[in-house]
């Protein structure tokens, strides 16, 4: 063992997060965690484990909405443009968890107009995309088909489409340079457009105001700077209202980068066949050591390894047996091998059980959102 602090539930970056949360300004998402206790609401996974370390406003705009009795409403969005894997999985626990715990209603934005300007993908293939990886996995995952909005960008309707234009009447070029660096008409219709997915709900013809709350990794928080500033502008002409925020460690590639659509041989698909997935996992990086002999006498370093990552975000949910792997691992008691083995089977079995429910959800999906005409 060696002398650093031992925390089961951080990863390797966490000195970075809070940096950033401090340059930012985002408030530490344990801060609230009294107060969930205080109304007796029940903590997801990834709030237990710090993997959401950040907020915007949640204690105000949707714990305050929940001790009073108000609805209130989850909103993400998604860009078609590539396979749903792991990564998007961590937004979708959460949606689940606000849906079914918290009574939240969900919506859930395709961003088709997004993926064709800034992509430049073809249509047909944004909208199969759209509607067979990522609305039919939500729904395999377990999101109610019944309680969410999918939708459509550009089949969304008037009322939003009246807020993007009012938006571009209450924003500056300067502004949007600062936020986006260079920015082309594709990307400034997508910022505004964004900042719609994100205050819409708020409307009486989607259902009447509601509290609302967007989970996102922390890149993404300069949108929500942009929506804050655009909901205060148009506060008094549409009644808007500032949206809460929560912000979440991203979980990384299995060589340490970026997990991506364009980085497939470090991303695991949900709908990798299960053998494919457990040969990119058995390549994983880890937090071994060279050798065996020094991995016995020093322990391994899970806070530096992708498949304890899986572990942490998506493959033990239970929190004791994740506390046994940490510490046979620091230990070393349990060797890289060993453990690769355990979870290439907790994978394999995921991805079984999650599959076998796919081509059912994949009808469900064209059968409940409406995909554009052209
Ligand atoms: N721009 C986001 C992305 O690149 C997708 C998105 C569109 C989104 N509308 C949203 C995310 C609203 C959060 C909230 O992935
Ligand atoms: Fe990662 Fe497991 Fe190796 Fe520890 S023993 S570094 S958790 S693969």
């Amino acid at each position: 063992m060696n002398g650093e602090r031992l925390d089961p539930w951080g990863t390797i970056e966490i000195k970075d997060y809070d940096r950033l949360r401090r340059v930012f300004g985002i408030r530490p998402f344990s801060e609230v965690i009294p107060r969930m206790r205080e109304l007796g609401l029940p903590l997801s996974l990834h709030m237990r484990r710090n993997i959401i370390f950040g907020h915007r406003d949640f204690d105000k705009v949707i714990l305050e909405g929940l001790a009073r009795g108000e609805k209130i409403a989850i909103l993400t969005g998604f860009m078609p443009s590539g396979r749903f894997h792991f990564g998007h999985k961590l937004t979708v626990d959460q949606l689940i968890y606000f849906q079914r715990e918290l009574g939240a209603k969900v919506f859930v934005a395709l961003a088709d107009g997004e993926a064709f300007a800034v992509r430049r993908l073809p249509r047909r293939e944004i909208i199969r995309l759209g509607i067979e990886e990522y609305v039919a996995n939500m729904i395999a995952l377990g999101l109610d088909p019944d309680k969410t909005d999918f939708y459509f960008q550009t089949n969304r309707g008037t009322p939003y489409y009246r807020l993007i234009q009012l938006f571009s009447g209450k924003v500056t070029m300067a502004e949007l340079e600062a936020i986006y660096g260079d920015v082309t008409p594709g990307k400034i219709v997508a910022a505004l457009t964004q900042a719609a997915d994100i205050l819409h709900p708020q409307l009486e013809e989607y259902g009447g105001y509601k509290r609302v709350v967007v989970p996102v990794g922390a890149d993404q928080d300069p949108h929500l700077r942009l929506t804050r500033d655009l909901a205060d502008r148009l506060h008094d002409i549409a009644g808007l209202e500032r949206p809460a925020s929560t912000y979440h460690k991203l979980i990384r590639g299995l060589d340490g980068g970026k997990m991506s659509s364009s980085r497939p041989d470090y991303t695991i698909f949900l709908t990798d066949p299960p053998e494919k997935a457990v040969w990119k996992l058995k390549r994983a990086l880890t937090g071994g050591r060279a050798t065996a002999e020094e991995q016995r006498r020093l322990g391994g370093v899970p806070e530096k390894c992708t498949v304890y990552d899986l572990y942490l975000y998506h493959l033990v949910p239970d929190d004791n047996e994740l506390l046994r792997i940490y510490r046979d691992c620091r230990s070393g008691t349990m060797l890289c091998g060993e453990c690769k083995t355990m979870g290439a089977e907790k994978l394999k079995a995921f991805l079984e059980k999650h599959q076998e429910k796919l081509e059912e959800a994949k009808e469900v999906a064209w059968s409940i959102v409406e995909p554009p005409r052209f």
